[in-house]
């Protein structure tokens, strides 16, 4: 079992470079399924959910070449192959394989996803559309039989404006006959990377970006090419360890425009960096002051940076609320936190920060990805050692973590027990 040991209060000085965006690579992979002939991916992040889809990738008969961060996918030999258990249960992206395998194949089988647990995480969206476009879909013990005689465009309200839905709607249509409109569409730039990743293949999507996606269904696809988009939520929590600990911390290879609502709600906090073209500077900013984060769909505050974002608020004068709308169970950490010394008060998905507190190095847990990276932000402005256990789920979204924080002057590492 693998811990992380950080022995907080140290000041950091150099330069972070910030990866690419798992949220959008672990949609690429299963993506290029669809292409007849060679994909390569750029800006790969060396996380484990990229070794895990492309074991995928692989079971499917897919050359798959992994080299820096890069990655070259070869389908001359690919087939259509059930998934099982003991891979697609191991993280929730697998589910973009039904899209991606309906689509090319009219039949796709594969088991129920993993991933973190944060609340019941339904995919009842991505299963009515397709549906809509003509798929019959079983269910036996765990594993998901979808089969389409022929799968057509259709016209797709989204209840919620849901990622995974949105994206899985878009791999199902691109080959499908006619045109699909996703209405309500999720407008996450993550959504952007694989449409226009899927569109250098030969795909005809339009307005993604926007809550209405239209798809024209094309014979095949090709060759296709893509760079993937620097990580928000990377940024985002190397930006809120900035502003607790930075010394002239340069964050490296970002993109301004995803992370409007989080720059703009630091600022309110009173904290102080500059951006200038792809670089943020950031120094400790001394005095912050509580502000309310209520974390919302794309171009709202992300709920994937809502739970670091309240160890941050632990150290601001005076009460936040913090309050998460997109998921059931993202206030595990809660009780970890107040261990350290926070003081935090909370009721169902809502909870008021009173601060400033000093934290103190305790044994905590990271319940899940995002959690892990408010715990990891915690240890890192605590006084005395700290020891986080089930970093697994901090491995699968935080590239070379330990290397990174490192380099800048963290006392951090990791040991395995
Ligand atoms: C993706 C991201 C995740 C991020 C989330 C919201 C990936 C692999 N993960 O997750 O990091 O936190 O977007 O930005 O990209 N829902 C339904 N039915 C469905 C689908 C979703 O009820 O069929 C609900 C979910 O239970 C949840 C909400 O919609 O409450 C958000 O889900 P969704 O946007 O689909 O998130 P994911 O794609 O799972």
């Amino acid at each position: 079992m693998k811990k992380l040991i950080i022995n907080g209060g140290k000041e950091l000085t150099g330069t972070i470079k910030i990866g690419g965006a798992k949220n959008s690579v672990v949609a690429l992979l299963p993506a290029a399924i669809l292409s007849d002939g060679k994909c390569k991916i750029y800006n790969v992040p060396n996380i484990s959910d990229v070794h895990k889809l492309n074991e995928m990738l692989r079971l499917l008969g897919s050359n798959v070449e992994y080299k820096n961060d890069e990655i070259l996918i070869d389908n001359k030999n690919v087939k259509n192959r059930e998934i099982t258990k003991e891979y697609a249960s191991t993280i929730r992206a697998s589910y973009y394989f039904m899209g991606a395998l309906l689509s090319k194949y009219h039949k796709a089988k594969i088991s129920y996803p993993g991933g973190c647990v944060i609340g019941s995480r339904p995919i009842d969206l991505h299963i009515s559309a397709f549906e809509k476009m003509g798929a019959k879909v079983s269910i036996k013990d765990t594993t998901y039989t979808l089969t389409a005689e022929k799968l057509h465009g259709a016209d797709i309200y989204l209840d919620f404006a849901s990622v995974g839905a949105t994206i899985n709607i878009m791999l199902a249509a691109v080959l499908a006959d006619g045109t699909t409109h996703i209405w309500n569409a999720a407008k996450e730039p993550e959504i952007v990377n694989v449409a226009s990743f899927l569109n250098s293949m030969g795909a005809k999507i339009s307005g993604v970006g926007t809550s209405a996606i239209t798809i024209e269904g094309v014979k095949k696809l090709n060759d296709g090419i893509v760079e993937v988009i620097p990580d928000r939520i990377e940024t985002g929590t190397y930006l809120m360890i900035g502003i607790l600990l930075g010394k002239n911390l340069v964050i490296d290879g970002i993109i301004k425009e995803h992370l409007e609502a989080v720059i703009t709600k630091l600022r309110e906090t009173g904290a102080e960096f500059f951006i200038k073209n792809s670089k943020i500077y950031v120094s400790k900013t001394k005095k912050l002051n509580g502000v309310n984060v209520k974390t919302l769909v794309y171009p709202g505050f992300p709920t994937d940076l809502g739970q670091p974002m309240s160890t941050l608020l632990t150290q601001c004068k005076g009460e936040s609320l913090f309050e998460e709308t997109i998921y059931e169970n993202r206030m595990r950490h809660i009780k970890h936190l107040n261990s350290m010394g926070a003081k935090i008060l909370q009721f169902e998905k809502k909870a008021i920060i009173k601060g400033k507190t000093d934290l103190a190095g305790r044994n905590v847990i990271a319940t899940d990805l995002r959690a892990g990276a408010a715990m990891m932000v915690a240890g890192m402005i605590a006084k005395g050692t700290t020891t986080i256990t089930n970093i697994e789920h901090i491995l699968r979204g935080y590239e070379n973590i330990v290397d990174k924080l490192s380099n800048v002057g963290a006392d951090i590492k990791i040991v395995d027990e």
